[in-house]
């Protein structure tokens, strides 16, 4: 066991609707987002080693590996996690680590935190650590707001500074493309420029099940951060432009963006409409993949 390699994905997190709906003392936002995750995502592999060590592999290895070491993190959370097993008397092994990093950075489908909860996961086996589920979730917390729901990765509408996770069950089967055209966004840059930090909350008691009615719902809901973004980064609208000439089901931009998403019922109609964006936008990241779990 102490030599083998563990694996652990770090899927890609979409918010189809985000809206922000206050701001606490300490500045951060109070959200309502309605969140999935997808199959596409980055990958961790540990393994116990005689020292720590972090390799990054994968189409986007060359802009991480420009990051900081005290930004990365994955590092982050792998210390975290010691410090937290130490704090309880456990002294844990150094690990060998490894990053396919198939996601692009700073995009909106929240890379860093999914690759950080999949690292807090697979140290929390390859460690043999008890640690509860509330302990794992707050040393997540303390190295992001969104590293809690990517910890859960499964649909869920998150509150609170996204830390507060209720599961949603019995979503709608469907496919989706997204597409990047490869411009960095700072969340904290497009918080600052909302013009209103007071918006209206989600109005549903039901997430519905028919894929029909949830493209509905999701058609009265907001990305509140999709304007300031924009002014940003132009680019965005044209990426918008780009998947809605697909024609699929429902488009928005994910998060603090630049990544947006587009709702097709199956996955060959999302293949369809990927490769052509893809043929007329080469230098963009676009991809198509079920949700995750389906
Ligand atoms: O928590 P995390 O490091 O992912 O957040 C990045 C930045 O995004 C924060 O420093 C903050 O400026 C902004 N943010 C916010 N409200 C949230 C989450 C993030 O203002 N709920």
């Amino acid at each position: 066991m102490a030599n083998n390699v563990i694996f652990e994905d770090a899927p890609a997190k979409v918010n189809l609707a985000l809206h922000v709906t206050g701001q606490r003392d300490d500045g951060y936002h109070l959200l309502e987002s309605l969140v999935v995750f997808t199959q596409y995502g980055d990958r961790i592999a540990g393994q116990i080693s005689d020292k720590d060590s972090l390799s990054i592999t994968g189409p986007f290895a060359n802009e991480m590996n420009t990051c900081a070491a005290d930004d990365n993190l994955i590092i982050k959370a792998r210390n975290a996690l010691a410090n937290f097993a130490l704090s309880k008397g456990i002294t844990v092994s150094p690990v060998s680590l490894t990053c396919e990093k198939n996601l692009p950075l700073a995009s909106g489908l929240g890379g860093g935190s999914a690759d950080a909860a999949a690292t807090l996961r697979l140290l929390k086996k390859l460690w043999q650590l008890n640690i509860t589920d509330a302990d794992l979730i707050a040393t997540a917390l303390k190295l992001g707001a969104d590293i809690p729901m990517c910890l859960q990765s499964t649909p869920l509408i998150a509150k609170g500074i996204g830390d507060e996770i209720e599961e949603v069950s019995g979503l709608p089967q469907f496919s989706l493309v997204i597409a990047n055209p490869l411009v960095e966004v700072s969340t904290p840059e497009i918080f600052s420029k909302l013009k209103s930090k007071s918006n209206p909350h989600f109005d549903h008691a039901e997430i519905p099940n028919n894929l029909d009615a949830f493209v509905a719902l999701l058609a009265r809901y907001r990305n509140d951060l999709q304007s300031p973004a924009i002014e940003t980064a132009p680019k965005i609208a044209q990426c918008l432009d780009a998947l809605s000439s697909a024609e699929p089901l429902f488009h928005r931009m994910s998060g603090s963006g630049a990544s947006c998403f587009a709702i097709f019922e199956d996955l060959t109609s999302a293949q369809n409409a990927c490769d052509s964006i893809k043929q007329q936008n080469p230098d963009w990241f676009v991809t198509a993949t079920p949700l995750k779990g389906s």
